[in-house]
Order: structure tokens, then sequence, then C-alpha cells
């Protein structure tokens, strides 16, 4: 044969190969059997063998089906898969104990015992084990609802299909990492930015033989459900995961003291080139389960484990333009635009540069040769200026006064905690009256965490407010679709879709609600606590009409600054006419409490001096647990006093004189059914 027929040849088949690829996982259809599909790449890479002249960028020698399927069933976590708040340092980790120390009202000297294990920069899942079979396995999601990826797991052979050991629970989740080592990464590097990726894309295949083809590895490290689990501590668990057939970490250690673990942290952070798979940090988990179980979870994290991040990569890279961007909040951040550089794997070209005072403190200029770092997921920034390389006609920045947006004034507030002025300069503007802060307001109404509206992404958002669709968050539940259907990129499919998510999502809950207002200092975290202590949407919308919203500031983690946040957003007539329009359309879930008991429904506690061996935070959570309530004065609304050591007798008094129950510790524990 010719040369040029087999080329001809050659290109039918892989122009066949592509097409069923496409329609297989873009369109979710078969064209031909699998076998089929099999003999015709076969027959491919047959070719190339025998002939080297033959080459082409959609060979299967070269792309696997490496496009991520969207078809993945999703499912409820039975208990959600939660993140780690981070340290950076020795500071941040003597901070982490001394919560702990607190919470758990434990003497100052005493010692906790963690256990140290290796962060592995993989994919979480999550495996479920019934009767030693593993019957699912799911990604973790958004830590609620993960998706149903189990053929793919089944392909990765450190995960035990059936577990044969007495104690193994007969109902549990073990949770653990997926990944890839460094030295299979090597193979196909060329297809993704970098390991962490390529076990992400390789578990998301829709056909598991392209998952197979990976060797993704499993290392296990904690668990969600359990049923009959007589385990104390964290590293007995890793014991028996190893003895149900599980890997587990190698580095992994026990550890006591704040100084220890640093030292262990510099120790690995040393060896980690060596290691044959990428790691970000280290866990430390208190290694006693009860003491886990005491401190339990603050928003979205365990009060009991941290992530001790290692330091960031660097690179260099020249700064092309600083630009000025105008955020929700109206500060104004200034971005370094940087010729791209690759840090650690992802193509970086923009750079924080944090506020003006930044700016000014490093001297940093158009032009300069700087240092760029990136860590983990937080934004990549400059660290320095490479002065030596600074060209003779380099001016200073100057930052502008005015707001680049809508040109109002620029301030810098005064912070009444700091006695000082902000570092961030902000536009003077009215929200919504500054059009790059009202923006950027909507994109906050509509992100993941707020309303969470598929198909309004960023951009979207952008292009509907210039052509003014959406001026205000209630335009987003009053869209003209008909006018939507003829706008370029738009169809009739894409706009029934967008109307659908956002009918969609006109019942929400408090807790999202009030965080998508984007009331400044008010964050996912505060807003559960206010939603909490409320319940119902009328009394939020009610702090419009209270006078003394400094009732607020009892609620254990809101301050004044949240308080006086609040207030400034209720004095604000845009925002209560926005309040009166989304009351009209939305349905707004009160909060109701999950996994509590009813012991102390209906009943009111404060407590006066201090308790033996736990502290108020810990009191105030068993409380809230069981249904009863913290009230901050005696009257007559109070059923119970508790008093610890040196209570104050003005409260006992008063308590006594409204003939109101006074109580001590044990009395308390009695009626929770506890004892001390
Ligand atoms: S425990 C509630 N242990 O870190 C605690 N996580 O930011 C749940 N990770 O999504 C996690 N190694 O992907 C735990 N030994 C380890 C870990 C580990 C890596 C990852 C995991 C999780 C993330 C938390």
């Amino acid at each position: 044969m010719k040369e040029s027929s087999i080329k001809n040849e050659y290109k039918k088949k892989i122009k066949l190969l592509h097409k069923y690829n496409k329609a297989y996982f873009d369109e979710n259809k078969s064209l031909i059997t699998d076998q089929e599909f099999d003999i015709l790449k076969k027959n491919v890479l047959e070719l190339e063998k025998k002939y080297s002249f033959l080459k082409h960028k959609n060979s299967p020698s070269k792309v696997l089906g490496f496009k991520p399927s969207k078809n993945f069933k999703k499912v409820k976590h039975r208990v959600p898969m939660l993140s780690l708040n981070n340290a950076f340092n020795e500071k941040d980790l003597l901070n982490f104990e001394k919560k702990i120390i607190n919470f758990l009202s434990l003497s100052k000297s005493e010692e906790i015992e963690y256990s140290a294990e290796p962060k592995i920069d993989g994919i979480s899942t999550s495996l479920i084990y019934n009767n030693g079979r593993f019957i699912q396995g799911l990604s973790r999601g958004d830590g609620k609802e993960g998706e149903d990826i189990t053929e793919n797991l089944k392909t990765i052979k450190d995960i035990p299909k059936i577990i044969k050991v007495k104690n193994f629970p007969t109902e549990i989740d073990i949770r653990g990492e997926v990944f890839i080592q460094n030295n299979d990464f090597k193979n196909i590097s060329e297809k993704f930015a970098n390991p962490r990726n390529a076990a992400s894309g390789s578990l998301r295949q829709k056909d598991p033989k392209v998952t197979s083809e990976i060797p993704l590895k499993f290392i296990a490290y904690t668990y969600g459900y359990a049923n009959n689990i007589n385990i104390d501590y964290q590293s007995d668990f890793l014991k028996n995961l190893k003895y149900w057939g599980f890997k587990t970490n190698q580095f992994n250690s026990i550890i006591k003291g704040v100084h220890n673990l640093a030292l262990n942290h510099k120790n690995l952070e040393k060896k980690r080139k060596e290691i044959n798979f990428d790691i970000d940090g280290i866990v430390y988990k208190v290694n006693n389960f009860d003491l886990q179980k005491r401190l339990g979870f603050a928003a979205n994290a365990p009060r009991w484990a941290i992530a001790h991040k290692f330091s960031a990569n660097n690179s260099v890279s020249e700064i092309l333009n600083i630009e000025i961007q105008v955020g929700r909040t109206g500060a104004l951040t200034p971005v370094a635009k940087i010729k791209p550089v690759n840090i650690g794997g992802v193509k970086v070209s923009n750079a924080t540069l944090h506020n003006e005072d930044e700016i000014l403190r490093k001297d940093i200029r158009v032009g300069d040769t700087v240092t760029v770092e990136r860590a983990g997921d937080v934004i990549p920034h400059v660290i320095s200026v490479d002065l030596k390389k600074r060209k003779k006609d380099s001016q200073k920045f100057v930052f502008p006064k005015n707001c680049p947006s809508c040109g109002s004034l620029t301030v810098k507030d005064y912070n009444e905690t700091t006695k000082k002025k902000d570092a961030v300069r902000r536009c003077s503007s009215d929200a919504y009256a500054c059009e790059k802060i009202a923006i950027e307001k909507i994109k906050h109404f509509v992100s993941k965490e707020a309303f969470n509206i598929d198909g309004l992404g960023k951009k979207i958002v952008e292009n509907f407010f210039k052509i003014k669709l959406i001026k205000l968050p209630q335009d987003v539940f009053n869209l003209n679709y008909e006018k939507i259907k003829n706008f370029e990129g738009w169809g009739k499919l894409s706009v029934s879709n967008l109307k659908y998510s956002i009918d969609n999502k006109k019942n929400i809950s408090l807790d999202k609600f009030i965080y998508s207002l984007g009331i400044r200092h008010i964050g996912l975290e505060n807003a559960k606590l206010l939603a909490k202590h409320l319940k119902f949407s009328d009394n939020f919308f009610k702090l419009s009409s209270t006078k003394n919203m400094s009732e607020l500031s009892n609620i254990d983690g809101i301050g004044e600054m949240q308080v006086q946040s609040l207030k400034n957003f209720f004095s604000n007539k845009i925002n209560l006419n926005i309040l009166v329009e989304l009351k009209k359309i939305l349905k707004i879930r009160g909060v109701v409490s999950i996994n509590q008991t009813s012991i102390l429904k209906n009943k009111t506690f404060m407590l006066t001096g201090k308790l033996k061996g736990i502290s108020r935070a810990e009191a105030k959570s068993i409380i809230e647990q069981n249904s009863g309530k913290i009230i901050s004065n005696v009257n007559k609304k109070l059923d119970y006093l508790i008093i610890g050591e040196k209570p104050t007798m003005k409260k006992i008094n008063r308590a006594n004189e409204l003939k109101i129950s006074v109580i001590t510790q044990s009395e308390w524990l009695k009626m929770l059914n506890k004892t001390s």
C-alpha cells in the first residue's frame, strides 16, 4: 500500500474514533458496541506501531476519553464530609490548641495528644460498606451530597471489595484520599496540569475502563457513618484500618505538644520531595474520640482538627500592569497582571497586591520583577520585588483616590478595635449606586453558597447587568426570558434550563438567605449563627424595626462589629426595599434543629460562676444541643440559674426574688441524665 493511502485509512479511523468518543462523552450515546470500539482502537494503535510516520493529535495513544462526565447520580452523604481549617505557622497551632483547652476547660499545662497525618493532595472519597461488602462510593461533592462513582472506584486495587475480618462494623463509610503517584503521573503529565487533576479527571470518567488505565491509589484515614464501632482513639482507628485491609499513610504518628508538631512538620517538609505522592501539609486530629465528640464542629470544620499547610510554591515573573478591582464591599483591590508563569502546575497570570498600604510598603511598581507565591487554594500574591532588576525609568505607583467604577471619593474606615485606619480603601458610594459593587453583590447573591443558581455565572451576571436586565437582586427572579431567547448564545433549551433553576431556588434556608444579602462581616458562619438564633425569616425582617439590635451580640460568635454592620444594612433604604421585594417572591425556611434531643425544650438557662471541668462555650453548646436556650439576663423568662464556683451573688438574689430555680452544676447534669 502506498504511504498516502495508509495515511488516509489511518485518518479515517481516527476520525471515526473521535466521533464515537464525542457522542459517548458529550451526548451519552453509544454509536457502536464496546467491542467494536476496542477493535477500532486496537487497529489504529497497530497501524501506528507498524508505520512510524503515522501521527495524529486525536490518536488514542495520545488521548484517552478524558473528558469528565456530568452524568453521575447525586447521593446524600449519611454524615457530611467537612473541610478543615488551616494553620500556616506555630502561632496558628498555639491558637488552635488554646481554643481546645478553653473549650474543654482543661488546665493550661495540659498536653493534648494528636494523631498527625500527612495531608495527601488528592480527591476525598467516601466508601460505603454493608456487611463487609463495598456497595457504593461517593465523591465529596459539596460535602453534603456527592456523586456516585462506585464503578470507577471499584477499579482501584487499594480499595477492598470484601472484608471478612470479625470486628469490621456491619455498616460503615470509610473515608480517604484517591490519588496518583508522581512516577505514574509522569506518563500522562501532558494531559493534566498536576497529579490531583489527573486523579479527579480519571475518577469522573463515564467509562470505568478509562479509569482503570490510570493507576490510582487509595489511602484511608477516617470514617463517616458507622454502627457498632468500639474504638477510643484515632490512632487505634488507623491501626484497625490496616487490619481491615486498607492502606494507611506510613508517616502517620502520635504527637504531644505544639512544639513537637512544629518539629515533625519541619522534618516532613524536608522529606516531601522524596515521597512518591503530593502532600500539602499535615492534618492534626485530637487523638481521643471522646474529646473529639465534646469539641464538635463550628460551621463547616471540626474544632478538633486542623491542617498545617506546607509553605507554598514560588515563581519569578514581571508585572505588566496594576489594575484596581472594586469588590462587593467597595474595597479597592490592586491586582498585578503578570507575565504568565507556571507555579506548582497551575498557570498564574494575576497576583493580588492586597491593598494600598501593601503597595506602598513594598514599593511595587509596573515593570518590576517579582516573586509570586501560590499556597493551596489561596489567591496568588506578590511576596517581594527584585530591586536590582528595576528599570531606571520606573515610576512609583499612584493609588487612585476615586473609585475607578463610579468616580466617588474613596475612604479608609477607622477601625474601633485596632484604633487605626483600615489598610483597605473603599468606594464611599451607597451599595448598588456604584456599578461594580452592584455587580459583585449580585454575583454573590447567586453564588454557590448563597442562592446557588446554575447557569447564572459571573460573566452572565455582568452581561445581564450591562443590558439592565438585572439591577437589583430581586430582578434575578423576574427575568425577561422572551428577551434572553434572542440573545446570541442562548437557545430555547438554555433559557428554559435557566428559568427552571431560578424558579427552583425560590425556596431557601434562612442562613443562606442572610448570607446572600452580602452584609459586611456576615459570612457563612455568622449567617448560620444568626439564623439559628432568629429561627424564622420574620424575625430577621423585624430587625429593620428593632431599635435594640445589641441583643444579637449575646450570640456566641457575633460581636459589636457584626451588630454595627447589621444596623448599617437595615438603615439603608435600598436594602429595605430589596427585602420587601424578596419577601414577596421567596419562601424562606426557618431553622429546624437536627440531631437534638428535646430534654431541655422550652427551658431557659443562665450561668454564673465557673463550672467544673467544662467551659461556658461547651455548657452552652450542650444546652442548645438539647433544645434549651441560654439567656443573658435574670428576668421572668429565665427558668434556671446554674451556679458554679464564685457566682455573682446579685444574680442569685435576683433569681430568688423572682422565684427562679437556682441549681448546681450536678443538678443541671442530672437533668441531662449525665452525672459529673
Ligand atoms: S480528615 C472532618 N484526614 O483534607 C475532617 N482529611 O480540608 C475530615 N485530607 O477533604 C478530613 N488527608 O480531602 C482528613 N489524614 C487526613 C487527610 C484529610 C487529606 C483532605 C481531605 C479533606 C481535606 C480537608
